[in-house]
């Protein structure tokens, strides 16, 4: 069964000599190990891999190899038009991944209506990026602070958009000044909010820069530059969710991690139970939404398009698109997104289509 998945997945590819290895059990019986070793090697080379020992870097290559095979399976099950392939994480174990990036199923939180009031029709597409309201991709590190990036991020196309006033925030404050300051263990936007809203503000990265471990919270490092009046729970209904993003702008929202790790582009949808709404381990910053027209038979369907904090050499430049309508990965769960009241003299940008 996999190796006929294997195989039609690296055909596809054509860049593989088919023939049995016995002396590599570790490979799939199809591979080659020189042409297989050439793409670790470019894997290696293109994301700036290095490898401390011998041992470490064999390691690593057995991870590489089991891993295209879940690329293989993954591509074979995709309902969307996602494409899987190497990215700067196939040298990671998927238990690995998880313990690197993976934050707990949130507890504790109201329980979210299953749909919000009766709202007009929202536009069709809207992508806050045109507007320049979105900052650029940024990178999270090994600490487990998609929460404070996609949090801050949000705060941060807020005051773009009611203000005109582009800052980068400091996301380390939020990740040292978090609870008891252990920020990178986890957290969720709602957490961030409430840090901003009890911390009256956030200065900029420059005076706050991020390092990626946790620090001391100090909040004389520089003057707040932004804050919040206050943050919302919306209901778990994605045509109320997208009337939000429309009309006021990005949302944070939770989802499984799961097809991430190996996404290179495309409308990721995944078959229900491969991407449980249940597993909800990672959070990131929605900035707008389209559609898929129907042509000619090929695939067509409305997405979200999301921004993650992993770089911009991760996916499509740092974001990506998922499903829209079916809860796809649990994107619907937890939407949650500040609040800044438009107090200035300029009315608030408005959503390119
Ligand atoms: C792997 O395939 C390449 C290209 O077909 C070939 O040149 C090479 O000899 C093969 N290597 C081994 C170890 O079979
Ligand atoms: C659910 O909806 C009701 C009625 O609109 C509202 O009062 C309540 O605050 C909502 N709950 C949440 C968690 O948003
Ligand atoms: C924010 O950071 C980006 C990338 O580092 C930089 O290009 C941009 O000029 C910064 N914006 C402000 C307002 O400081
Ligand atoms: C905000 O302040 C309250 C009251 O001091 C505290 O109980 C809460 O833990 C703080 N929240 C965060 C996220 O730091």
């Amino acid at each position: 069964m996999l190796s006929a998945i294997l195989y039609a997945c690296l055909m596809l590819w054509g860049m593989w000599d088919f023939g049995p290895h016995p002396g590599n059990s570790f490979l799939p019986s199809d591979l080659n190990l020189t042409q297989t070793a050439q793409i670790f090697q470019d894997f290696m080379t293109r994301f700036n891999k290095i490898y401390w020992s011998q041992e470490e870097k064999d390691h690593r290559f057995k991870v590489f190899v089991e891993n295209l095979k879940v690329i293989c399976e993954l591509q074979a099950s995709e309902l969307g038009t996602a494409q899987y392939g190497v990215t700067l994480f196939s040298d990671l174990a998927e238990s690995e991944f998880e313990k690197i990036f993976g934050i707990p199923y949130p507890d504790q939180v109201p329980t979210l209506n299953q749909s919000g009031k009766p709202l007009k029709k929202h536009a069709k597409s809207c992508d806050w990026r045109k507007l320049g309201a979105i900052t650029a991709v940024k990178k999270q590190g090994k600490c487990k602070s998609c929460w404070a990036f996609a949090a801050v991020s949000n705060i941060e196309a807020l005051w773009n958009i009611h203000y005109h006033s582009p800052f980068n925030l400091s996301v380390q404050e939020v990740v040292d000044c978090v609870r008891c300051g252990d920020g990178c263990d986890g957290g969720y936007a709602w957490e961030a909010f409430q840090t901003v809203l009890n911390d009256s503000g956030l200065t900029e990265q420059e005076y706050y820069p991020y390092v990626g471990k946790p620090q001391q919270c100090r909040k004389d490092r520089g003057k707040p530059v932004a804050w919040i009046h206050d943050y919302e729970f919306l209901p778990r209904d994605e045509k109320y969710v997208a009337h939000v993003v429309a009309s006021r702008g990005p949302v944070t929202a939770i989802l499984n991690t799961k097809p991430l790790q190996h996404y290179q582009k495309g409308i990721i949808r995944r078959p229900s139970q491969e991407c449980s709404p249940k597993r909800l381990d990672h959070v990131v910053l929605i900035v707008g939404y389209g559609e898929v027209k129907s042509r000619r038979g090929s695939w067509s369907g409305p997405y979200w398009i999301i921004q993650n904090s992993w770089g911009k050499t991760w996916g499509e430049q740092g974001y990506f698109r998922l499903h829209r309508g079916t809860n796809a990965c649990g994107i619907a769960m937890y939407p949650v997104t500040a609040i800044v009241e438009n107090t200035g003299t300029r009315s608030p940008g408005s959503c390119p289509p």
